[in-house]
């Protein structure tokens, strides 16, 4: 039903961005960075052995480790940023707290029964989750796949989008990057910017139309992927209808 699109890595758990920052000499995997990485991963026992890295953000790298042989991923916020303008790298704040905010959203997803990895443990600025591929490698990225059938895949994505709504989570950065599609499925990556939905607290104004805003920009940048396939999406319709439940008040008619 999927098939890789050209241009994906042929070697396993290394993603085109790992090797174009060990090619640039952005990242080096035998510098102490990835050594104490491993180290600090196996000394607080998230996992009892790391087998490579899978992927190397911005702010954070994903690792493939196992508990006691069975895998998981392991993703570890950098300390340290690397500042756009080409400078030295920059101290980032409160990754302490960006890796509990990320575990909880994802902790939330996943009871509420969204399509999510099933986080395993934090431990300050990393935390496990169930590992979703194979021997093959990870799963890969919707943004890196040509589907076969296209309106079945979004009509599946957009029941997954309504599924983390309703467990009371709206994803901050919903895009074919942050989807996985393992088994035939897509799989919701990287809450790190959620925001919970079902929450009193702030007034039910600021919630819903900050969820409205982000699930909108999420939903234009899923258009700008299944655009490929002439697909084209209602996200007028969509976001109002799929935050309806928790618009008591009326805000968002
Ligand atoms: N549970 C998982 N199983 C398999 N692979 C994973 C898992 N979680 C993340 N990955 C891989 O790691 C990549 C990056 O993960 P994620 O999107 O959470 O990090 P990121 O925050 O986008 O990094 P940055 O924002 O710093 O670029 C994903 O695209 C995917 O390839
Ligand atoms: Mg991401």
């Amino acid at each position: 039903m999927i098939s890789k699109s050209q241009g994906m890595p042929n070697t396993p758990y290394l993603d085109a961005s790992v090797q174009w920052r060990i090619k640039a000499g952005t990242l080096d995997l035998h510098e102490s960075g990835y050594r104490s990485t491993t180290e600090s991963i196996l000394a607080c026992g998230l996992a009892t052995e790391v087998v490579g890295l899978i992927s190397a953000g911005k702010e954070a790298d994903v690792y493939l480790a196992r508990y006691r042989g069975a895998p998981l991923a392991v993703k570890v916020y950098r300390l340290y940023r690397t500042s756009h303008r080409g400078g030295g790298p920059i101290k980032a704040d409160a990754l302490g707290w960006r890796t509990a905010h990320e575990f909880e959203m994802t902790r939330q997803a996943w009871k509420g029964g969204a399509r999510v990895p099933a986080p395993a443990r934090r431990v300050e600025n990393m935390f496990s989750m169930r590992y979703l591929g194979g021997d093959d490698g990870p799963a890969p990225r919707l943004h890196d796949l040509r589907l076969e059938d296209p309106e079945a895949f979004l009509s599946e994505v957009l029941a997954g989008v309504r599924a983390l709504v309703h467990a009371g989570v709206v994803p901050g950065d919903l895009s074919a990057f942050n989807i996985l599609v393992h088994e035939g499925e897509p799989w919701f990556i990287d809450l790190s910017e959620a925001v919970r939905v079902d929450r009193t607290g702030t007034s039910p104004w600021m919630r819903l139309s900050e969820a409205e805003t982000l699930l909108r920009r999420g939903m234009d940048a899923l258009q700008g992927y299944f655009r490929r396939y002439g697909i084209r999406m209602d996200p007028d319709s969509f976001v109002p209808d799929a935050l309806g439940s928790f618009d008591r008040f009326g805000v968002l008619r």
